[in-house]
């Protein structure tokens, strides 16, 4: 089989990549990637020299590089995106063009080359939030309600992915997925920021007083459940993902990080909220496990010590990741807070 993978050199698409290749070594893999701040070809060093693997520069919202790509593949796994809320907060307008006409030109692209599968990775954050301290979880029937520029451009794309099976008959599904961790996350996100600066020395900033809640999974438990959906889900539905716990406040998890690294509570500075911050997201993924037989195998204390020593050993991805425009979008985002 051949894949089209897009986004393949951000975190949870190198992982996907790294999974597939190691699970599955007869199929090849295309790995279409802008090359954005966040994506990194070293997280790919592992594959980069097989027959069965090329990489190619481009972007999802160029017509012409997107069909070259798309050429003879069997199945398209859809990663490509601008993924970090508060630069949506600080920019939405690339997160449209990517998100939500970069998905479109794909779609276009899928059904010309008569790909039998598109497979659309989403997130749980286009069904908005849920009231902290209440049970309710987000399963594949919530409404969508998404509350932030990043949210929103996933939520259109998700609705893109739909109205092409209808409209046009084009085999497609989705996931929606919760928070995930593990290696090669770009220091941005909170558990590796939080990591790298405890790291460096420097403070964690921990947003208002730290108690929302997302709901953790393990970056392979993700692409486990990817594999499951694309050789064995049902041609037109919607997955839903998430991890083993619910409650674990950010405040906690930046605690437990802390610790692991031998930090007391000092290190950690309390700053100005994100506007319009999504209290708790909680998974209900009845439906996969019921359906595919999948749950989330990595506990979060275990895994959450197993990236932190990850980051610890390995320093060099992540000091050349935290140098150039990352310095310049960290003193934007928290030079007022
Ligand atoms: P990431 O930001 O780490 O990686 C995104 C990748 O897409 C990068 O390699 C980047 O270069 C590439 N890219 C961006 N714009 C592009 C363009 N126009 N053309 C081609 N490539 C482009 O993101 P991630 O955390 O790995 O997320 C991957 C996908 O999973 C996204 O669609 C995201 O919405 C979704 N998701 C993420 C999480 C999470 O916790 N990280 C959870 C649920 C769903
Ligand atoms: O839920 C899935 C989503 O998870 C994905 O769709 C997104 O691509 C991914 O970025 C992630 O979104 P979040 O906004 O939940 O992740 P982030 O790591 O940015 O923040 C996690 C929580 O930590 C959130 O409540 C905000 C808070 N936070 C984050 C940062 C970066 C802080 O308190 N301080 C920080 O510096």
């Amino acid at each position: 089989m051949k894949l089209l993978v897009t986004g393949g050199a951000g975190f949870i698409g190198s992982n996907f990549i790294l999974y597939w290749m190691n699970k599955y070594p007869n199929d090849s893999i295309v790995n279409l990637d802008k090359l954005t701040y966040a994506g990194n070809l070293e997280s790919l060093r592992k594959v980069e020299n097989q027959k069965n693997y090329r990489f190619i520069k481009g972007d999802i919202c160029d017509a012409d590089a997107v069909r070259i790509a798309m050429h003879k593949v069997d199945l398209v796994v859809h990663f490509a995106a601008e993924s970090h809320v508060d630069r949506s907060i600080l920019g939405p307008a690339v997160f449209m063009m990517t998100n939500v006409v970069g998905t479109q030109t794909l779609l276009d692209a899928a059904l010309q080359a008569k790909v039998k599968h598109f497979h659309h990775v989403s997130t749980d954050e286009v069904f908005g939030t849920l009231k902290l301290g209440s049970k309710e979880k987000f399963h594949e029937q919530s409404q969508y309600n998404p509350r932030s520029p990043y949210s929103a451009s996933k939520a259109a794309s998700d609705h893109l992915v739909r109205a092409y099976r209808t409209t046009y008959g084009l085999p497609i599904t989705i996931t929606n997925c919760s928070n995930n961790f593990g290696p090669y996350q770009f220091p941005e996100k909170l558990i590796p920021l939080a990591t790298t600066n405890l790291l460096e020395g420097k403070k964690v900033p921990v947003y208002g007083e730290g108690n929302q809640v997302r709901d953790w999974l393990y970056v392979s438990d993700h692409c486990r459940a990817i594999d499951l959906v694309v050789k064995k889900g049902k041609n037109g539905e919607t997955y839903c993902i998430g991890g083993q716990m619910d409650g674990v406040t950010n405040l906690q998890v930046v605690k437990k990080i802390a610790k692991l690294l031998g930090k007391d509570q000092s290190a950690i500075e309390f700053v100005k909220d994100r506007p319009g911050h999504d209290l708790r997201y909680a998974m209900d993924w009845t439906k996969i496990h019921r359906e595919l037989g999948w749950k989330p195998e990595h506990d979060f204390d275990t895994w959450l010590a197993k990236t932190v020593v990850w980051y610890k050993q390995n320093t060099d991805w992540w000091k050349r990741v935290k140098s150039g425009e990352y310095q310049e979008y960290y003193q934007k985002q928290y030079r007022n807070r």
